[in-house]
């Protein structure tokens, strides 16, 4: 089936199986080879079989990853890179040069601020931060004809803020800007950007898409073919792609993304409906909860509210230090999405690169990465690490 019949005809669980690949012609091979080789006989000069010269270019493994991702995200081209931070740099290097101006969220991953404070900046990309909820401050944050992206993650990572796609990608329009949205915490299950007006996804398919915790990587999504080109030829010149195995891993990991979404997100309403209910718990943060300011817009946007749930405890950094040391199915680590259920402190962790800048997180604050264990077993593990 082509990307367009993909789009058209099939479901999102049909085509996390089926799209981008199939059964080898020779062998019949239902799941794809990993294709590890660095280059391929060619046929006479430049004759080459079915496009491929060197696995930096393309790799048939690869290749089948890019296309589940295009028909999963309904883009029109998928490309996939070493890490999540491999595609956000080759994404910035293909759409902006030197003095150009970025709006990026208030609130979001530590490394993606990083990089584009530490790298980026020095390369003269300049960047403002501004809430992703509130699209009056996005478009009042945008510095007209120097301002080529809008970047959003929504939900944000790790206070779950949610942006407008829709609105953004009008404030982003109107100024002749780009929308980049990084859909990593909501995975092409529960949102797809692109649909809504979004130019650019970016995935660490590290998370929900691989979903196993067993490997790194990233990914960009495109609905426009021009765009697309950019990015093949950034992909190709910096060369930060997916390997054959991290590929094949990430696609396997894809094929069961629909029923694991589901799980993670039943487990989160769980933990939510017994962490707001626990004394030791000053608030929890959760796009599900019908108090939470983006509530309505993530009902609209996404199909679930997703796996990931925050919360503040009552006593401040050192209670919220304590209850990540005294968990024990939820395991005390960095990252997120996969199977397993992780407890991590993000102003020591994940977020120890924004302390000090307008990006900065509560230091009484939490974030769990909702597994599909057995849902009772989470709930007795929070309690006991609650006291
Ligand atoms: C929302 C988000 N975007 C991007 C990244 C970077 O991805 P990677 O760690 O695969 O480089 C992360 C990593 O945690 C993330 O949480």
């Amino acid at each position: 089936m082509t990307q367009q019949e993909h789009r058209s005809k099939s479901g999102f669980e049909t085509r996390a199986i089926h799209a981008g690949y199939q059964p080898d012609a020779t062998t019949g091979s239902v799941i794809p080879p990993i294709y590890a080789t660095s280059t391929y006989k060619q046929d006479g000069v430049g004759g080459l079989r079915g496009g491929y010269e060197y696995s930096r270019s393309a790799n048939p493994t690869r290749t089948a990853l890019e296309g589940n991702l295009a028909a999963l995200e309904e883009g029109e081209r998928a490309f996939a890179f070493a890490s999540g931070l491999a595609a956000e740099h080759t994404l910035i290097r293909a759409l902006c040069t030197p003095g150009d101006h970025v709006v990026i969220p208030d609130d979001a991953y530590g490394g993606t601020f990083r990089l584009f404070d530490k790298v980026e900046q020095a390369w003269g990309l300049a960047h403002s931060p501004a809430p992703v909820s509130d699209a009056d401050a996005v478009r009042a944050a945008i510095r007209p004809g120097e301002t080529r992206l809008v970047w959003v993650e929504t939900p944000t990572n790790p206070l779950l803020n949610i942006g407008d796609i829709e609105a953004l990608a009008a404030v982003a329009h109107e100024a002749g800007a780009l929308l980049v949205v990084d859909n990593t915490f909501a995975s092409p299950y529960l949102q797809q950007p692109l649909t809504l007006g979004a130019d650019v996804v970016v995935h660490s398919t590290t998370k929900y898409c691989g979903g196993h915790s067993d490997v790194v990587g990233g990914a960009l999504v495109v609905r426009d073919l021009g765009l697309a080109e950019q990015v093949g030829f950034h992909q190709n010149a910096i060369g930060a792609v997916a390997g054959p195995f991290d590929a094949w891993l990430t696609l396997r990991g894809l094929k069961t993304l629909g029923v694991r979404m589901d799980r993670h997100c039943d487990n989160a309403e769980r933990v939510v409906d017994f962490l707001t209910r626990h004394p030791a718990v000053a608030e929890v943060i959760y796009p599900g909860l019908s108090e939470h300011p983006g509530h309505e817009i993530a009902g609209r946007q996404m199909k679930r509210y997703g796996g990931i749930v925050s919360f503040r405890v009552a006593g401040g950094e050192t209670r919220a230090l304590d209850v990540c040391a005294r968990a024990e199915v939820f395991t005390l680590a960095e990252s997120l999405g996969g199977i397993e259920s992780l407890i991590e402190h993000p102003g020591r962790m994940t977020h120890a690169s924004v302390a000090g800048t307008d990006l900065e997180v509560p230091s009484d604050l939490i974030r769990l990465s909702v597994g599909i264990e057995t849902a009772d077993d989470l709930i007795a593990d929070l309690d006991r690490a609650l006291g």
